[in-house]
């Protein structure tokens, strides 16, 4: 039983088995060379094992690991062989390489996750197996929210080890909200020195009346973030950067408050004790309650020219072909009140606010192409009209992905209503996070990010699907865990693996395999929902413990 997730695409056992021991090699080929580095560094943690240079090219030993190229594979494809002559992974690049070498970590059980052997006499077996494996999609993506509560960089390292062990290649960064902002940008310092911290924290979704009063703040230096990028790099996953505009910005707006509305934002108020945004400009500061600030960026020629300078600074970090501006719930009262943009509207010809949206979005789309990158957005951004080269993030449920798939533009599908993991994945009184909508491990496994009306020609630009972690609850990495897993291993192989149609799959067998990987997980340090409903110390008593009546609390 090999227990695999994401489950392969073709697996043939044999009887025998290859045992791995201090004199046995590892091989990388031409254009393997970093993934055997990879492969190397985390056996010698968990074993021990020495795994000397093999000697020749294309040299496995009858106890060795061979690594190398297949022209013949797709780049993310693989093939291992484990047999009489040792363990052979091949792969059509390094990407495919990587996934098999993961594969190969699976199969010598849970105590090679670990950080340090439990003994070193002890003998390594991969069975003899033959595995054909390649994904379903190639953006398998996870989107981490470190502005609303902050991960500092080796969490965020350590996510990125999970995410590759699951197969999953691109993290969206969520870098900037109301709540914070979260990357150093050179030539706007305020951006961090103020708009990284906020004085105190709403504890629970946002209906709660209690504050968390310490102050709440982190960010990434220009040096974290190429550490990150190379990690991720490394484990051949791609980090996408979300900077968001025109909403989700009053962290920027109290940085720089020329950047919002500053002919209308007059209303009197502390924004701290409202918790509705409402503030005057001088109070204006980094929000600290949840859901979603009127405060926007103004629609001026500086707004335009200071996120330039931002994403300047964002292209150099990032080589990412895309690039998030999010979009995304943008209030247009601000915009509707103000004269300068009542006044911008007519000037650029343009119908509404929506439209108003649109220009903002058509401007960093035009903007990115001339670069040489792609804007992504969510899929708000459809509102007004899609600019050009836009590709959605459709989070809203299908619709968006949807229309933008029928009008010619990529999608990567996230609803809301199915990969949100957030959202809690049980009704019981004692789950700590009661937001949104229950979500089971078994949901998550009959997500299918292909709607049905699709045509393929359509369903083509589907490039794939993510879930989505935003963390207004959770404020450190245990309680991003929780929520995660098991769910991920479940998204993971719906990314990943040819699964058949929801209603037909194995959510049985699936649980089986589970077994195998609770024990990775423990082994990695995971802090998942266990079956069984939470931990005693993963419960969360007090305004957590229930929703309020009504439909599910939001954020
Ligand atoms: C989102 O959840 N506002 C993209």
């Amino acid at each position: 039983m090999t227990s695999l997730i994401p489950v392969p695409r073709r697996v043939v056992a044999g009887s025998g088995e290859v045992r791995l021991t201090g004199r046995s090699r590892l091989h990388a080929g031409t254009g393997t060379e970093g993934v055997g580095r990879w492969l190397r560094a985390v056996l010698w943690q968990a074993t021990g094992l020495p795994l000397h240079e093999g000697r020749e090219p294309d040299d496995t030993d009858a106890d060795g690991i061979g690594l190398r190229l297949d022209p013949g594979l797709g780049c993310e494809e693989y093939r291992l062989v484990s047999d009489g002559t040792g363990v052979l992974v091949e792969g059509g690049g390094a990407a495919g390489v990587f996934h098999g070498a993961q594969t190969l970590r699976q199969l010598l059980g849970p105590d090679a996750y670990r950080k340090a052997p439990l003994d070193r006499n002890r003998v390594w077996t991969v069975p003899h197996v033959t595995i054909e494996d390649g994904p379903r999609f190639r953006w398998r993506g996870l989107m981490l929210d470190v502005a609303r509560h902050f991960m500092p960089k080796d969490g965020v390292l350590r996510y990125l080890d999970l995410m590759a062990a699951h197969k999953l290649n691109v993290f969206h960064l969520h870098l900037t909200d109301d709540q914070g902002w979260r990357i150093e940008i050179e030539r706007y310092p305020r951006l961090t020195e103020v708009g990284s911290w906020r004085a105190r924290t709403k504890f629970g979704h946002r209906a709660s009346p209690l504050w968390d009063e310490k102050p709440h703040g982190g960010y990434y230096t220009r040096d974290d973030i190429r550490e990150i990028v190379a990690y991720a790099a490394e484990r051949h996953i791609t980090v996408v950067p979300e900077i968001d505009v025109p909403g989700h910005s009053q962290a920027a707006i109290a940085a720089y408050p020329e950047l919002g509305n500053t002919d209308v934002d007059t209303a009197s108020g502390d924004n701290s004790a409202s918790g509705d945004g409402g503030s005057t400009r001088t109070a204006l500061s980094v929000w600290d309650s949840w859901g979603i600030s009127p405060h926007v960026l103004a629609p001026t020629d500086h707004t335009l020219r200071f996120y330039e300078g931002v994403f300047e600074e964002v292209l150099e970090l990032f080589p990412s072909e895309f690039i998030h501006v999010g979009g995304d719930e943008c209030p247009k009262d601000e915009w509707r009140r103000s004269p300068a943009a009542q006044a911008r509207i007519r000037e650029l010809g343009l119908a509404d606010e929506d439209q108003l949206q649109s220009w903002f979005i058509r401007h960093f789309d035009t903007w990115l192409s001339a670069r040489g990158r792609r804007l992504v957005g969510w899929d708000e951004i459809l509102e007004g009209g899609l600019a050009d080269g836009a590709t959605v993030s459709s989070w809203r449920g299908y619709a968006g992905g949807i229309a933008a798939a029928r009008a010619g533009h990529d999608v990567v599908m996230c609803p809301e209503q199915q990969v949100y993991l957030d959202h809690r994945q049980d009704d019981g009184a004692d789950e700590p996070v009661p937001i949104g909508f229950v979500r089971t491990l078994e949901d998550v496994y009959r997500f299918e990010p292909v709607p049905s009306e699709l045509t393929p020609e359509e369903a083509d630009h589907v490039l794939g699907t993510q879930a989505n972690l935003w963390t207004e609850v959770m404020e450190d990495h245990t309680r991003v865990d929780y929520q995660a897993f098991p769910r991920l291993a479940a998204f993971a192989e719906v990314a990943w693996s040819g699964l058949p149609a929801p209603e037909e799959r194995d959510f049985a067998g699936f649980e089986r395999r589970m077994r195998a990987h609770y024990e990775r997980l423990d082994a990695l340090g995971v802090g998942y929902r266990p079956p069984g409903g939470p931990r005693p110390w993963q419960r969360r008593p007090g305004v957590l413990g229930r929703p309020i009546d009504g439909p599910p609390p939001k954020r």
